[in-house]
């Protein structure tokens, strides 16, 4: 991800002023960091959530959307606010996946009437993907469990045979196991170089309903990112999200 965002920031007429990863965090100096105007984070669940502080107490905004850290959203947010840091969220960046959000959202609160339809969402993603369920399968399956009726929660599922399979939200073991926890099936299938699927399917024993989006490539997240970025600009302290984006 970095690559591809150094190549948009470029073509968007910004400098990447200075470069992080793995191989030279601890090098890099405090002054360093304070000479740039923001921070885009695209790490790892591990480290993120460090180097987000870091980078709140030398008063530089972060743009972040490493993915597999959320279960110390409070913390890192509440930091934010302690600090008067700024900082963009969204587990994904893409704009078309943030439409599929809303539309997910508006679909769920329609077919909470409609007791025959079987929910389950299916991710799939390249197999250097280290998170599963990806942070955007999990902001569907919360758009789903808030918004419909029948699911309180959701589940990673798997298999059978122990592996995560694309076709198990048709199982019908489970899905007899989700009508009787009301619990909605996620699935993450691991696949080549494949840079995201993801899909809702409502499924009756006479018809389906999906909603479906397919990144061609990073370049739509690389994207959103730069994107994100510029919004912040000018932007007093807070924590933001693609909704603040796409108004
Ligand atoms: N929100 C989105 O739209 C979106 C899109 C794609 C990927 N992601 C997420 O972004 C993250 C990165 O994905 P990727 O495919 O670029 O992974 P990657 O493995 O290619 O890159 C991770 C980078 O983190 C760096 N890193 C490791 N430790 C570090 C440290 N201590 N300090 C600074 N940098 C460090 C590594 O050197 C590497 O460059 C993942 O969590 C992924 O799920 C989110």
């Amino acid at each position: 991800m970095g690559k591809a965002i150094e190549k948009i920031l470029v073509e968007r007429g910004h400098t990447a002023a200075l470069k992080v990863d793995v191989d030279n965090r601890k090098d890099v100096t405090d002054k360093q960091l304070k000479g740039c105007d923001v921070a885009i984070d695209f790490s790892t669940a591990a480290v993120t959530v460090e180097n987000c502080k870091w980078c709140f107490d030398n008063g530089v905004p972060v743009v972040s959307g490493t993915t597999g850290w959320l279960t110390r959203w409070d913390e890192l947010t509440d930091y934010c606010r302690v600090t008067k840091g700024t900082f963009f969220y969204a587990s994904n960046f893409s704009i078309g996946v943030n439409i599929v959000f809303q539309l997910n959202q508006e679909l769920a609160k329609r077919m909470s009437k409609f007791t025959d339809y079987h929910a389950f969402v299916e991710e799939i993603h390249h197999v250097h993907k280290l998170d599963a369920p990806s942070g955007t399968a999990i902001t569907l399956a919360e758009g789903i469990t808030k918004n419909h009726s029948a699911y309180q929660s959701w589940e990673l599922v798997q298999s059978k045979d122990g592996d995560l399979s694309r076709l198990q939200g048709r199982d019908d073991d489970l899905r007899s196991k989700e009508l009787k926890d009301r619990v909605l099936p996620v699935t993450a299938v691991r696949e080549g170089e494949v840079p995201g699927i993801h899909s809702i399917t409502y499924k009756s024993p006479v018809d389906e309903i999906s909603i479906r989006h397919e990144a061609f490539s990073r370049e739509g997240f690389a994207l959103g990112a730069v994107l994100a970025a510029e919004f912040l600009k000018g932007k007093s302290n807070g924590v933001f999200g693609m909704e603040d984006l796409l108004k």
